[in-house]
């Protein structure tokens, strides 16, 4: 998977793309993560890339000559899925970072200031994404966040691949609660079951844990799923009522 960043602060991502999965996943050649400058592509002596609002009002937007210029170069063959960070955008997922984990290139255009020539949008842009009801001063810690979620579930990049099969979202549900050593700490104990070493119950109890803490925190992603008789007899018998 390759992925440029058209960016104005592009040392912003570099120390997250230094460490840890995304670091581990570019050193395999899982990844390929090239931040350029959009000044680099700006033509005038001030190397201008914003500009005021026709109409008028307050603040300034990205002008449409650099980013068409920088499209045009980084996306020669025309194949890269383009993706503009706007907190218009259709909200980040689990699953729309593992469908784009699927594609071999994309191009991640950050906004600054108040945002973008309506042009681009409409010629260079192939989805819209936020990652979240908040405004940023920008999109490049979006981007960043984009990134670090398709990172690590990009076949072969997390080398224990099957924590991330089995961490929250991956079936819909939140995480069940963890524990480590020691047994007893605080005088909190951990539950009997994780010290049993039968399997199947622990499998059943972690399941159980998940749901309910779905119902409890997110009650809006259980809305969503086909619960069978045994997770509404799971709900139930906790006090959840459908
Ligand atoms: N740029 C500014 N705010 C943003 C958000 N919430 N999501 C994506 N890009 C943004």
């Amino acid at each position: 998977m390759k992925i440029d960043v058209l960016a104005l602060f592009p040392e912003i991502l570099a120390p997250a793309l230094q460490t840890g999965i995304l670091r581990r996943a570019q050193e395999a050649d899982k990844l390929a993560v090239n931040v350029h400058h959009l000044r680099d592509w700006a033509t005038d002596k001030h190397q201008s890339v914003d500009d005021y609002l026709y109409g008028g009002g307050a603040g300034m937007i990205l002008k449409p000559a650099p980013i068409f210029s920088a499209l045009a170069d980084l996306n020669r063959e025309g194949t890269a899925h383009v993706i503009y960070l706007t907190p218009q955008g259709t909200p980040f997922t689990q699953s729309l970072a593992e469908a784009l984990s699927l594609e071999t290139h994309l191009i991640l255009l950050c906004g600054r200031y108040k945002g973008i020539d309506e042009r681009v949008r409409d010629r260079l842009i192939t989805t819209e994404i936020s990652i979240g009801d908040y405004v940023l001063s920008g999109g490049e810690i979006a981007a960043l966040v984009l990134i670090d979620a398709i990172g690590r579930v990009l076949p072969g990049a997390l080398g224990d691949y099957e924590s991330a099969q089995v961490d929250s979202f991956s079936n819909e549900l939140l995480d069940y609660p963890h524990y480590t050593r020691p047994a007893e700490f605080k005088g909190m104990h951990v539950p009997e079951v994780l010290l049993s070493g039968h399997h199947e119950n622990i499998e059943r109890w972690r399941y159980a844990e998940a749901l309910k803490r779905t119902a409890e925190r997110r009650p809006d992603l259980l809305q969503q799923l086909e619960l069978s008789a045994e997770d509404v007899a799971i709900l139930e018998a906790a006090g959840f009522c459908r």
